[in-house]
């Protein structure tokens, strides 16, 4: 019997030796220490020995037990410190691989010199103003002294979408919807969408961008409108830019004016770009009519203001040399990569 302990005890540890994974080991341990394993076997004749033996081999099986069971967590923790091994391995990082880069979005250059023009008005005091863009035709022409019979609508192409609701046509609409929530002094800017029914060319397009300004406080004059625009056009476009004002008509102002800037490419000889002008024309403005100061609750007795009026996408064109519109929307990437 002790011989056949010690050929177990011999086996278990070869075989312990040579397993290979977890689920080995443990169908080892089943057969030499299970219910029906090898040692256990033996332990079941011990009825057959001596009085003096049984003891001893008691002692010898027991040793036996704690033998395997030694080589069998020895195993284990070899067998799992080696997996630990090779996860670490396959899981290692290369830092010194190059990284893949990510694509930064970056601003649509509408977008980077509208936060220009927002900036410079802000910085001068202004606040901003918004209003919806599916408008009410009070809001789009009657309160802007455009009734309904007046020429001015013809040349505004509406999308209407009731008799009384449309797309509105400009962003003037938000002066009227700002003089009847806010009391004056009133500094206000309002960039946004617009809608024409235009066909679409190099210099239409059924939606665009204007930025609408508004100043009413008492005593504001003529004098302030072109100053504060001429500033505009200072910061916009370079210290030494010229600016002219040349008279017009808008129904909304009294008098009406449009502001040009000097033509950046030929300083005033007449080119290409300002279709031998020398000038180009940057925005319309006016002083505020009375007619619209009282529909808003404004006495026009007491309180006057101007307005201006530009449109975001000419303003980026030429700053960025664009004569195509249509660039704007298309989003080709070899277009905006460009900014
Ligand atoms: N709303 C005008 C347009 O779409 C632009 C404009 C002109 C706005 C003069 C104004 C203004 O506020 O005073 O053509």
């Amino acid at each position: 019997m002790k011989t056949q302990l010690e050929q177990i005890k011999a086996a278990a540890a070869a075989a312990l030796h040579g397993a290979q994974d977890l689920k080995q080991v443990d169908a080892l341990r089943v057969q030499y220490l299970g219910k029906k394993g090898e040692l256990t076997g033996i332990l079941k004749q011990m009825g057959k020995l001596s009085a003096e033996e049984r003891p001893v081999m008691g002692q010898l099986a027991n040793e036996v037990r704690a033998q395997i069971e030694a080589d069998i967590a020895r195993r284990q923790n070899e067998l799992a410190a080696a997996a630990m091994e090779a996860q670490l391995k396959a899981e290692t990082i290369d830092v010194t691989m190059p990284g893949s880069k990510p694509a930064m979005g970056k601003a649509h250059p509408l977008t980077t010199v509208l936060d220009e023009v927002k900036e410079i008005f802000l910085g001068m005091g202004f606040e901003l103003g918004a209003g919806p863009e599916v408008e009410l035709d009070y809001y789009n022409f009657e309160a802007l002294n455009i009734p309904k019979d007046h020429p001015a609508r013809d040349t505004q192409d509406t999308f209407y979408i009731s008799d009384n609701v449309l797309l509105r046509t400009q962003t003037s609409p938000v002066q009227i919807r700002f003089m009847e929530n806010n009391k004056p002094p009133i500094r206000m800017i309002s960039p946004g969408r617009v809608y024409r029914s235009d066909a679409v060319d190099a210099t239409h397009s059924p939606l665009f961008h204007q930025i609408e300004g508004l100043v009413v406080d008492k005593g504001v004059t003529m004098a302030d409108l072109k100053g504060t625009l001429e500033l505009f056009a200072k910061r916009l476009y370079g210290e030494d830019v010229q600016v002219r004002f040349r008279p017009h008509h808008f129904p909304f102002t009294e008098p009406s004016a449009e502001m040009d800037a000097m033509c950046f490419a030929c300083h005033g000889e007449g080119c290409r770009l300002c279709k031998g002008e020398g000038w180009i024309e940057i925005l319309g403005a006016g002083m505020v009519h009375p007619k619209v100061l009282q529909n808003c609750g404004v006495d026009p007795e007491v309180y006057s203001g101007f307005a201006f009026g530009m449109g975001l996408e000419r303003i980026v064109m030429r700053r960025y040399n664009i004569d195509d519109l249509r660039l704007f929307y298309e989003n080709d990437l070899r277009f905006l990569n460009q900014f």
